[in-house]
């Protein structure tokens, strides 16, 4: 029982470290992904423009991930967060607290 117990902890402990890089968005990452793909056919003026289209936080997820298809670059979802993170942070601003 004791062993089991250990064993039970070392997984948990193990999942913990795994998953920690995965849950934090890097938002200096999402920049270098940014200006690496995403300047050829706008410029970042596009995010600030009078009449941009974006509105929300999770319009602005779903906006990135479909200038991320159709351009073809097939992203994990931690690099669209990661992309998303960075646009609000330095041009959007949607405020996430509830
Ligand atoms: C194939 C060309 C193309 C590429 C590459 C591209 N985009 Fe776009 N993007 C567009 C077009 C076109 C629009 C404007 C759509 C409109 O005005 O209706 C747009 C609009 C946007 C908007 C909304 C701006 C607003 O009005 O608020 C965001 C955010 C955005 N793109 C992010 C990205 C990101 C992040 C990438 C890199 C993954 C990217 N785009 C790559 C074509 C592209």
């Amino acid at each position: 029982m004791k062993y089991l117990n250990k064993l039970v902890l070392v997984n948990f402990i193990t999942l913990l470290l795994f998953n920690l890089p995965v849950l934090a968005v890097d938002i200096e990452n999402g920049k270098t992904l940014h200006n690496e793909n995403c300047v050829r056919c706008h410029q970042v003026s596009q995010y600030t423009r009078e009449n941009r289209i974006v509105n929300n936080f999770d319009e602005l997820r779903t906006r990135i991930s479909d200038c991320e298809l159709s351009a073809e670059l097939t992203w994990f979802d931690e690099e669209i967060d990661d992309v998303t993170a960075y646009l609000n942070e330095a041009f959007y601003r949607f405020n996430l607290e509830k």
